[in-house]
Order: C-alpha cells, then sequence, then structure tokens
C-alpha cells in the first residue's frame, strides 16, 4: 500500500510517499481503508520536532515510534479481526488515531476499542475526516467551561478548526456566542451562528466592556490580562493550544488567587464523545468547514499551507477518490474552497 512516510525531522518534504507492507488485522483490530484524512497542528509539530520535547516521545535523533503522520481519518472497514463485535465489513467509519499517528496511508488497523464510531450519514468521508480531532477539542474545553444555556461565549480563533466547530457546539448549547476572526472570515463565522464578530484586524478586546462566562483561545492569539478582566466571576479562560511554561504559572495564579479559572490541557480521544458529535451532527447542528483539499501525494503542499496558521477550518488529504456518497468528483481541482454543507 502507499504511504506518506517522514524518516527525519524537518520541512514538509520531508514527507515522502512510499510503498509499504499492507497490516492484517489482528484479534480485536479493524482494518480501515482510509478515504480522507487532515492536516492538524499537531501533524506539522510532529513532523518538525516541534517543540522539541516531541522528540522524547518520537525519537531523538530521527522519527522512531511514529513515521507516518495523519491523526484523524474517515474511511471503509475492509476486514476485521478475530472478535470484533462493533463493526463489520463494508461500515464507514471516523476515527481519531491519537499519539499513533498514521492515516497519511491507504490503510490502518486499530483496536475496535479505540477512539472510531459509524460515520454520520449526513457527512462525506472529507467532512467526516476533520471531525474527531477539532470537534473533540471544542467540545471538551466547552465541557470544561462548564457551558450551559445562556453562558456569554468568546472564541479567539473562530474560524479555524477547533474554532469552526466551537461556535456551533457553544451554540448547540445554547450558548450567545461572539468570535474573533479576521474581515475575511466574518461571513463564515457569523454563518456558523456566532451572534457577534470581533474583526481582530480593526478592533482589539480591551480590558473594558461586557463580561464573559467563557473565553475560549484556539489559537493563542488572546491578550492574557484583557481576557481575566473580561471574565464574569467563576468564569473560565480556556487555552487549547500549547502554553509556555511561563503562561502555565501566570494561569494558575489566576486560578488560585482569583475566583476566575485559566485552564488548558489535551483532548481526550475516547469513543463516547466521538458518537455524541456524531448525534449531534446527524441531527444537522454541526458542519465541518473545508479549506482545501489535495491528495494523499500532495501531503507536503498541504503542510506547508496549514503551517502558515490561517487555514479556514480544515484541510483534507484524499486517500482514495470517494465511492457513493463521497465527493469524489471534486477532490483534485486545486482551488481553496471553504465547502460548506
Ligand atoms: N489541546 C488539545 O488537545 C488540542 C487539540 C487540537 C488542537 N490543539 C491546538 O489548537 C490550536 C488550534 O488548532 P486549529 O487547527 O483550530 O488552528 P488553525 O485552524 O490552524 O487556526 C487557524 C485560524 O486561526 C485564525 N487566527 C490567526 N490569528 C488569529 C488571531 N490573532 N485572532 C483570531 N484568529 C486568528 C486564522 O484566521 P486568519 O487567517 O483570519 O488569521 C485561522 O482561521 C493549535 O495550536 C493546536 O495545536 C490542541
Amino acid at each position: 500500500m502507499n504511504a506518506i512516510v517522514f524518516e527525519r525531522y524537518g520541512p514538509p518534504d520531508v514527507l515522502q510517499m512510499r510503498e509499504i507492507t499492507k497490516p492484517e488485522p489482528q484479534i480485536g483490530e479493524i482494518l480501515i481503508q482510509i478515504q480522507a484524512t487532515t492536516v492538524t497542528a499537531g501533524d506539522w509539530r510532529m513532523r518538525k520536532a516541534d517543540p522539541f520535547l516531541a522528540r522524547l516521545f518520537n525519537g531523538l535523533w530521527r522519527p522512531k515510534r511514529v513515521r507516518i503522520l495523519g491523526f484523524e481519518l474517515a474511511g471503509v472497514v475492509e476486514a476485521t479481526g478475530r472478535g470484533v463485535t462493533r463493526f463489520k465489513p463494508g461500515d464507514a467509519v471516523f476515527a481519531a488515531c491519537g499519539t499513533e499517528f498514521g492515516a497519511y496511508a491507504d490503510y490502518k488497523c486499530m483496536p475496535e476499542t479505540n477512539c472510531v464510531a459509524l460515520k454520520p450519514e449526513n457527512m462525506t468521508f472529507e467532512e467526516a475526516a476533520a471531525v474527531p480531532v477539532g470537534a473533540l477539542t471544542a467540545l471538551q474545553f466547552l465541557r470544561k467551561g462548564n457551558i450551559r444555556r445562556g453562558s456569554r461565549v468568546l472564541i479567539y480563533g473562530a474560524s479555524g478548526s477547533v474554532g469552526t466547530y466551537a461556535v456551533q457546539l457553544a451554540r448547540f448549547f445554547g450558548a450567545e456566542v461572539t468570535g474573533v476572526c479576521s474581515t475575511s472570515n466574518v461571513e463564515l463565522v457569523r454563518s456558523l451562528g456566532a451572534e457577534r464578530v470581533i474583526d481582530y484586524s480593526k478592533e482589539r478586546l480591551e480590558a473594558d466592556g461586557p463580561a464573559y462566562d467563557l473565553i475560549f483561545d484556539t489559537v493563542g492569539k488572546s491578550p492574557f490580562h484583557a481576557c481575566v478582566k473580561r471574565l464574569a466571576p467563576n468564569g473560565f479562560y480556556l487555552q487549547a493550544y500549547q502554553v509556555s511554561p511561563l503562561s502555565i504559572i501566570r494561569g494558575k495564579w489566576v486560578t488560585w488567587t482569583s475566583n476566575k479559572k485559566v485552564l488548558g490541557g489535551s483532548v481526550i480521544e475516547n469513543v463516547e464523545d466521538l458518537s455524541y458529535l456524531k448525534e449531534i451532527i446527524e441531527s444537522g447542528a454541526l458542519r465541518s468547514v473545508i479549506d482545501r483539499r489535495y491528495p494523499l501525494e500532495q501531503a507536503a503542499e498541504a503542510h506547508r499551507f496549514v503551517e502558515q496558521g490561517h487555514k479556514k477550518g480544515n484541510v483534507v488529504l484524499s486517500v482514495k477518490a470517494c465511492p457513493k456518497g463521497g465527493d469524489g468528483a471534486a477532490l483534485f481541482g486545486g482551488n481553496p474552497e471553504v465547502g460548506q454543507k
């Protein structure tokens, strides 16, 4: 089978297409024929070993544990190992691969007990492949922030992957949503349900102004002191991005010394939340925003684009021409587009 392999840390060109052995499902595993995967921040960071500490996980001098990137996928179960009960060949599924990565390939095996569920029926493979990382992160952070009906929520990076899902989920939970993005994304963020949009290229978030119960920074661009000031009593300031040690101390200090909480953390891939997202998607309340699509062999090109930090929603790698219900015909046009259902 084909896979995009990286054998050294570095720029996008370290991603090379290779022919490797097709895996076989072991006891309790399913073999997924991958239709689509994505380029997430986790992928390009692992490729570059950024931060340096990533090398402690994946090999000091060269990638050892993970040599095939791809954090999430959608595809079709081709075969099942002994003892598998949740899936059968032919099932369309979507999944988070976790720190094992491995979705930049034609096939991947994973235990059926991992974070894998039947694909939402109203999504294409490409749309479904983008859900696990961004939407699970958004869901879990909003819950951490005790989101409820009527919560006043501010979302920084509302046009990114985590942000586009967060805006929609916050609305789903009945919150009043303000999104922060640049001029070219104002209409997109509004279309996802934000009642108010702050254009960061024209307006700064000041310390004075209406209070928020929850400020969710998905991209690490919010002004710390202004955000803390704008939090209502018992409010939450949520940070989904990689935070420096100094910022961790600053956040802890606010949490310990006030009635406001600053929280970070990592997404926990679990099938219960993924299945819950499937239900929300099938109810029509959540969709994926796709910025660009690339064929798998252009993974390096896709990485180059995503690393610039300005994608709208998600960037998809199409592994196979999508079968029934997919959007194979539109795959390789090469033009940036925002695919909205
Ligand atoms: N904690 C976890 O477990 C977890 C899980 C997944 C992801 N993450 C992290 O979450 C972060 C976000 O990932 P993502 O994929 O959602 O990001 P992304 O899609 O790459 O974010 C890009 C978006 O951010 C917007 N943006 C850039 N500068 C901005 C600013 N000053 N104010 C507001 N928006 C701005 C860009 O809009 P413009 O083009 O208009 O500037 C673009 O739409 C990453 O750091 C990732 O590592 C963490």
